[in-house]
């Protein structure tokens, strides 16, 4: 694989301003859920990182589970606009406070598939928390309650966001120079 040195345009959200921004919405969301319990939905994969340290910031109980959707063509960039949910929750979230935990939201098919699901499920409530918000790009309205950062159309990864899977586990989100970046290296 190659060392991501190589390919890193820049560094758009250090691990600094990663890490105080999620504690503010954490913040900002045991507020706003005092007194109630909390059923974060993570979709994955790339909102584990964003889930794992935002549930550290929350004081309201909150339990958490998971729900696989892959809304990119294989070796694509680009939402083709089907969903497909390739592992669903495994607890009820009926009368449940579900909060949606995203990592980035872009055209919006993918959250839009989603939060259409589960309403049909019957959720005392049902908001989305989204680390970033590439809003230029979007195809389809989706209400955003939690919004990390708004960012260009700019090719990111790292902190849960892959290329080709890798580099997930950066504590930072950087901008991929493409001409850069070899496919399979
Ligand atoms: C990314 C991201 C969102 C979706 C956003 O997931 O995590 O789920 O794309 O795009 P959209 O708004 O255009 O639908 P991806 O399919 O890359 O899967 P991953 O999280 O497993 O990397």
């Amino acid at each position: 694989m190659q060392d991501y040195h190589s390919f890193l345009g820049e560094v758009l959200i250090t691990e600094e301003e990663l890490q105080k921004r999620v504690h503010e919405l954490g913040t900002e969301i045991s507020k706003d859920y005092e007194g109630k319990k909390i059923l974060a939905v993570c979709i994955l994969r790339g909102g584990v990182m964003f889930l794992t340290d935002l549930i550290r910031h929350v004081v309201p109980l909150i339990a958490v589970d998971f729900m696989g959707v892959s809304s990119y063509g294989a070796g694509s960039r680009q939402s083709d606009g089907e969903v497909r949910i390739t592992l669903d929750l495994s607890t009820s979230i009926v009368n449940q406070h579900v909060l949606i935990v995203e990592d980035i939201i872009d055209s919006g098919n993918t959250l839009a598939s989603v939060i259409e699901m589960l309403r049909t499920r019957n959720p005392a409530s049902l908001e989305v928390c989204t680390l970033l918000n590439k809003f230029s790009r979007r195809k389809v309205n989706v209400p955003i309650k939690y919004c990390g950062f708004d960012i260009p159309d700019k090719f990111v990864f790292g902190y849960g966001l892959d290329m080709d899977e890798y580099y997930r586990n950066l504590p930072f989100i950087g901008v991929v120079d493409l001409e850069k970046y070899e496919v399979d290296a």
